[in-house]
């Protein structure tokens, strides 16, 4: 058998933010690997998984980026040496993934902040999309779709609600934002 090596086009760099526990790694798990890990551990450090998918008949490689989101919450990207590590994460990110929880109203409530965060290092023009994660806890919800639909339009973002856990929307989420860039 021959193994069939495509020529990749475009190598798009997407960045996963929000605050712990939020779904990131396991958004990332479900997109790149079809994967769904329950004792998901916190993200130490920064990890990246691709995955080649066809856009518009071009193979398009997605690079996502994955960071912990606690601490440089806390840190708010004002300490060395998290500043430096915060700049080089963002660097070349052309489409960004802003994660909350729908049933942690907090994690939504930061999302602005997430949001200016990511404008001031990764330019005006990255595509992002808000996601509200964890779509599957609907009789825990703490953060009506109507809310979020609103942020989402009054900042000119993309907005979907998923769940990793059930695999819905999770490769949509991707692909609208891969589309966009390309
Ligand atoms: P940090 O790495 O600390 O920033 O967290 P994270 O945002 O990467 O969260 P992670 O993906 O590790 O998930 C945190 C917890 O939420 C784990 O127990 C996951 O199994 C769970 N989880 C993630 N996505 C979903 C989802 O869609 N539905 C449900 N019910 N649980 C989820
Ligand atoms: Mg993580």
């Amino acid at each position: 058998l021959q193994k069939q090596v495509k020529k990749i086009d475009y190598v798009f760099k997407i960045v996963l933010i929000g605050d712990s526990a939020v779904g990131k790694s396991q958004l990332l798990a479900r997109f790149s690997r079809d994967e769904f890990n329950v004792d998901s551990k916190a993200t130490i450090g920064v990890e990246f998984q691709t995955k080649t998918l066809d856009i518009d008949h071009k193979t398009v490689k997605a690079q996502v980026w994955d960071t912990a989101g606690q601490e440089r919450y806390l840190f708010s990207f004002t300490h060395f040496p998290y500043r430096a590590v915060t700049s080089a994460y963002y660097r070349g990110a052309l489409g960004a993934l802003l994660v909350y929880d729908i049933t942690k109203r907090e994690s939504f409530d930061h999302m602005a902040r997430w949001l200016s965060e990511l404008r001031e290092h990764a330019g005006d023009s990255i595509v992002v999309m808000l996601i509200g994660n964890k779509s599957d806890l609907g009789s825990l919800r703490a953060v009506s779709t109507e809310d979020a639909k609103e942020f989402a339009q009054s900042q000119n973002v993309f907005f979907m609600e998923t769940s990793a856990l059930e695999a819905t929307n999770v490769e949509p989420a991707f692909v609208s934002v891969l589309t966009e860039i390309y």
